[in-house]
């Protein structure tokens, strides 16, 4: 597997809904930061999809790194 871009040491917060859908990045090259652009392609990424629970600001992985993708962990932390 391909090691992501690092996109930023720092999560994206997105205010999601309840019930829908949401494709996050987790090649890292996306410039629509942290949801996929299409730019994955020839990198051997997919996107992520992540559909809300509950609506609400949700902080996203944008080092591509966490443990717990595609929401953050703090492991930007470490990078
Ligand atoms: S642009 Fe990164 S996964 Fe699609």
């Amino acid at each position: 597997m391909p090691e992501p871009t690092i996109a930023q040491k720092a999560p994206v917060k997105v205010a999601v809904e309840a019930g829908k859908t949401y494709h996050w990045c987790a090649c890292g090259k996306s410039q629509n930061q942290p949801m996929c652009d299409g730019s994955h392609r020839g990198t051997g990424f997919t996107p992520m999809a992540y559909t809300a629970d509950v609506t609400g600001d949700k902080w996203f992985c944008a080092c591509k790194h966490s443990g717990t993708k595609p929401l953050c962990d703090g492991t930007h932390k470490k990078l």
